[in-house]
């Protein structure tokens, strides 16, 4: 079959690649229909390079249908399915509880990590991902979401990662109707965020530098502002002085505004493997300048809410600040089982009260995978979420 494999710092190619077949009784093959590109491949594509292996068939964001189903997997071929990004068994204590990213039946110990993810390097477990025309589906008893056959592919799609994910970035706010939002980054996760803040009746402010990301998301009720520190002065003079009741980090490890952290990451990038990861491990080389701008933003005993990815073990902190302004801070992978049930009724509504239908910018063939990701990278052509076809 055709795949998208990493081969190196920017670089993934096409590549023919075994079919994937079923290997326990409770594994899917899914024939996929539609994949995107997230955010968090770019932290493969660049940052994360050292957990890669050269040939790892990358992507996290599948639906299709069954082709071939074991046993135990309680799945027919013909089934239309959407697959979460992460694996997970649905019964172990950490599945109970709705913490599916920490579960204990695939938790990569070896790495001292959570839940193994699809096509997320050598952390989460080096399991073959879904930028693919098949994929292979780990407990598919619990996992694939089963979705019907009358709307759109990209009505469903992303119940795999970005609306689970924006979900859970707001309910960790803590916060309901009347209040102040704040939304750092208008990428696919920010522009859900701030879409659900709105839906759920909060005041949404949100900052990103790029214009047609901005745009996307005024036309979704939100008060939009370009990065720096006039944004600052804004929000909080539209919050009584204060800052909004909670921030949202929907930008993560690769912040720009960081640039002694960013020469680290890419000097980091450079190292071999072994070197790398050791460096990665011991130091401090996220690029923090979304989080410092939470801190400083949030009002004093407000939440800040991190959906961006970070990598590094000792990124400094303003442990003065959290602690004076009695900051709460929730983060993690979102829990993609915990929220679907929720999210289900809102991509099927006829309404689209969160957009969905204006979200996806590009919808290229996976041949066009490696230029898809360039220009996702870069922002070009305006560019906010691709979905590749392997039919196309
Ligand atoms: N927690 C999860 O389960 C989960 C799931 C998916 C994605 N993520 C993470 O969420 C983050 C965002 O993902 P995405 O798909 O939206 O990616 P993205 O890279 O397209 O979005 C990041 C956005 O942040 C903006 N930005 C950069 N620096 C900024 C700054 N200093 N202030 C304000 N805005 C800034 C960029 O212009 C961009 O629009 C990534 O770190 C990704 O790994 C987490
Ligand atoms: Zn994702
Ligand atoms: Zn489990």
């Amino acid at each position: 079959m055709k795949a998208l494999t990493w081969q190196g710092i920017r670089s993934v190619t096409v590549d023919t690649v075994p079919d994937p077949i079923l290997q326990q009784p409770d594994d899917a093959i899914i024939e996929v229909t539609s994949t995107a590109i997230c955010g968090s491949d770019l932290h493969l594509y660049e940052v994360l390079g050292p957990f890669m292996n050269k040939g790892d068939v990358i992507g996290h964001e599948p639906m299709g249908v069954v082709v071939d189903a074991g046993p135990e997997s309680g799945l027919s071929p013909g089934d239309r399915v959407v697959v979460p990004f992460q694996i997970a068994c649905g019964d172990c204590y950490m599945c109970r509880r709705g913490l599916q990213t920490q579960c204990e039946t695939t938790q990569v110990r070896a790495q001292g990590m959570g839940a193994a993810l699809f096509g997320y390097s050598e952390l989460y477990g080096s399991v073959p991902g879904g930028q693919a025309e098949f994929l292979r589906v780990p407990h598919a008893g619990y996992g694939p979401v089963k979705v019907g056959a009358e709307l759109p592919d990209h009505r469903y799609l992303f119940l795999s990662d970005v609306l689970p994910t924006a979900w859970q970035a707001v309910a960790y706010t803590g916060l309901s109707g009347d209040a102040d939002l704040a939304v750092l980054g208008l990428g696919p996760i920010g522009q859900f965020c701030a879409r659900i803040g709105v839906h759920l009746g909060m005041r949404v402010h949100a900052i990103d530098p790029v214009p047609e990301r901005r745009q996307m998301a005024a036309r979704h009720g939100v008060t939009v502002h370009d990065m720096g520190e006039e944004a600052i002065g804004t929000i909080r003079e539209a919050t009584g002085g204060r800052g909004p009741d909670a921030v949202i980090d929907a930008v993560g490890m690769e912040a720009h505004g960081s640039p002694v952290a960013k020469a680290t990451q890419l000097a980091t990038g450079l190292l071999p493997d072994a070197v790398a990861q050791k460096a990665m491990e011991t130091a401090g080389v996220d690029r923090l300048a979304a989080l410092q701008t939470a801190i400083e933003l949030v009002r004093r005993g407000g939440t800040i809410s991190l959906s961006g990815v970070y990598g590094g073990q000792a990124s400094p902190l303003p442990m003065l600040t959290l602690f004076d302004k009695q900051i709460e801070l929730r983060m993690g992978q979102a829990n993609v089982r915990r929220w679907v049930d929720e999210l289900l009724p809102l991509v099927e509504d006829p309404a689209d009260p969160l957009g969905v239908d204006d979200f996806v910018t590009h919808r290229l063939p996976l041949t066009q995978g490696p230029d898809a990701y360039e220009m996702f990278q870069k922002k070009t052509d305006g560019c906010i979420k691709v979905v590749l076809d392997p039919k196309g």
